[in-house]
């Protein structure tokens, strides 16, 4: 199977996934969209009201924002990969439990593994954590590190610097250095793969520890 036959394998699975309880409340599943080979790949926490009724990701408030952030970042929606750590809406928007991150886990590996990008830009604490576990994204944001190959990125969820003005001029500042690190993993990525044949899994996000090969950048 090429890329697009395995995210296209990996959205039918979802759309009909019966793997944790937010399969109930759910009116559609939201596996994710963008280019199958993009370089950069954002990950957020999980569909709100307007991505469960569209089945589509960031296309509520939070997703005009990140289209503007997108801008800013000189980058255009269809030539990244957007998706979720959970790919069903979580009843009210409430945080995804780990039972439910942990179920949903290996669609988003199968999808990173896929699309083999070399910046993933997390939006927000839980995705955060998956690669950058036991930190806080006061301390980290819009700095980078590497993990299994590929630079990683954390921002603040969009969703939550659009309400609080400290955040929101945080998290334009940082989406601006996006291109810049976009440049360095071209420049570093080959070499940083070879040095982490570490394969990308992990299925407990939360307590993931930092393996050897991480290497803290900033
Ligand atoms: N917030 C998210 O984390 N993901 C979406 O898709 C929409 C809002
Ligand atoms: Fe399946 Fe993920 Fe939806 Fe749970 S959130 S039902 S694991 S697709």
């Amino acid at each position: 199977m090429d890329q697009k036959e395995i995210l296209g394998q990996v959205a039918a699975e979802v759309m009909a996934c019966t793997q944790c309880q937010l399969s109930v409340s759910r009116k559609n599943s939201v596996p994710g969209e963008g280019q199958s080979n993009a370089e950069v790949m954002f990950i957020g926490e999980g569909p709100g009201f307007y991505e469960n009724e569209q089945g589509r990701p960031f296309v509520g408030p939070a997703g005009k924002f990140l289209d503007e952030l997108l801008q800013r970042a000189g980058l255009h929606r269809e030539k990244v990969f957007i998706t979720n750590v959970v790919k069903c809406r979580p009843p009210g928007n409430r945080d995804p439990l780990p039972e439910e991150l942990s179920a949903c886990n290996n669609y988003l590996e199968r999808q990173i593994e896929a699309i083999n990008p070399i910046v993933i830009v997390t939006l927000g604490r839980y995705s955060m954590a998956k690669f950058m576990p036991n930190v806080r994204i006061s301390d980290v944001h819009g700095q980078s590190r590497w993990v299994n190959g590929r630079l990683i990125v954390a921002m603040f969820h969009p969703a939550a610097a659009l309400h609080q003005p400290s955040l929101k001029n945080a998290i334009l500042e940082d989406f601006g250095r996006i291109q810049s690190y976009l440049t360095m993993a071209r420049a570093n990525c080959d070499i940083m793969q070879a040095v982490s044949p570490v394969p990308e899994t992990s299925t407990e996000p939360a307590k993931k520890d930092e393996s050897p090969t991480q290497l803290s950048l900033f």
